[in-house]
């Protein structure tokens, strides 16, 4: 049942090639060079009136959503808010007809967001799910669905389930820009989409190895640091919840800018701090290159994982992974992955139990 894997955590990891190639599977128009979720309901009627997104959602499934800010906020120029569910139901949310709810949720079945979108409802949103388990509450709670379509997750861990959602925004994104502005997307874009799922599998089996080694140093770590910014700042959170969800080592995300306003305090010989960046793609490198040269001079360990031919930072790192030069919307799907395999690596050498952490639960149907 794991296909010769150990654990879920690890075969979960490794269909992701598989999983994302599923979410595009009849979405993707090659000869119009559009995407298209109209015979899912996503059409021009359903999103008249629009004019913000409120997307709402726990855990890897929020970082999912926050990756979407970044991609909405620059594509189409709508404003996007992301709230945690647990929070967002206990407050007074502003939202109204003119809304479009987004719930994300593999499970389709977690308390705090269902109810958030049953509020939604009463305040006269829009709404709309990313979810993963068809047929789940979520799912037939909401106007329209989209599908991840990443199959089941069984490891507690979600991994394939955020790739996938995160492909689905993408797509979502690019559809947008067709239906409220008439702009397609360069067919060189949707060539690179097309070929993600192979040039995924190549990264994955690549950079497992360099992982590997790299875990057996790091294992024993206490704390470490996750930085990132723009459309990575997310994956650093992703990044330090897998590590601490799985190893139980103490990690934080943080963007990258915000170190100096207090987590900078932390950095000493025995801290790893993880940094991610990129080039050419618009993230402001250079900022995040002097938050390394910070955490270096503060004799901070640096694990970068960064873009090809990335040398600055190959000087100043301790280790160093080095990510496919890419478009700006698929940079979360790369770079998600080394640090998926590093808290599952890490976890195993720790004797801990990947696919199943103490205390956790895969979904939380309760409050
Ligand atoms: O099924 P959901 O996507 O609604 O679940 C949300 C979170 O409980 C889930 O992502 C959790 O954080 C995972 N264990 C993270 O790996």
């Amino acid at each position: 049942e794991k296909g010769g894997f150990d654990h879920f955590m690890l075969k979960e990891i490794y269909e992701q090639p598989e999983a994302i190639k599923n979410t595009m599977l009849g979405r993707i128009d090659l000869d119009k060079n559009q995407i298209d979720f109209s015979q899912e309901g996503l059409d021009q009627k359903f999103l008249e009136g629009i004019q913000r997104f409120y997307i709402v959602a726990c855990g890897t499934s929020y970082h999912a959503g926050l990756v979407a800010k970044y991609l909405i906020e620059r594509e189409l120029g709508l404003p996007v808010e992301v709230d945690i569910a647990s929070e967002f139901r206990y407050r007074n949310p502003i939202l109204d007809e003119k809304t479009l709810f987004i719930g994300i949720s593999q499970s389709g079945e977690t308390a705090d967001t269902l109810a958030s979108l049953r509020l939604a409802k009463e305040k006269g949103a829009k709404t709309l799910s990313i979810c993963n388990v068809v047929g789940s509450t979520i799912a037939r709670e909401t106007e329209v669905v989209l599908y991840t379509k990443a199959g089941p997750e069984i490891s507690v861990a979600s991994t394939k389930a955020f790739s996938t959602q995160v492909l689905t925004f993408v797509l979502f994104t690019f559809y947008l820009k067709q239906l409220l502005f008439g702009e397609n997307e360069k067919k060189q874009k949707i060539e690179a989409l097309i070929k993600l799922p192979s040039q995924l599998k190549i990264f994955i089996e690549k950079v497992h190895s360099k992982v590997k080694t790299l875990a057996q140093k790091w294992y024993q770590a206490q704390n470490a640091l996750y930085l990132g910014r723009n459309i990575l700042y997310p994956i650093a959170l992703e990044g330090a919840l897998k590590l601490k969800e799985i190893s139980y080592i103490h990690a934080e995300g943080y963007a990258a800018g915000e170190m100096k306003h207090g987590p900078i305090a932390l950095i000493e010989e025995k801290v790893p701090t993880v940094i991610l960046a990129a080039k050419e793609t618009g993230i402001v490198y250079e900022k995040t290159l002097s938050n390394a040269e910070e955490v270096r001079s503060r004799r901070g360990p640096i694990i970068s994982l960064v873009t090809e031919g990335a040398k600055e930072f190959q000087k100043i790192s301790d280790e160093y992974i080095e990510v496919p030069l890419t478009f700006y919307e698929f940079l979360p799907i790369f770079y998600v992955v080394p640090l998926q395999l590093l808290a599952y690596e890490i976890a195993t050498l720790r004797g801990c139990d990947v696919d199943k952490p103490r205390n956790l639960a895969k979904s939380v149907t309760v409050e």
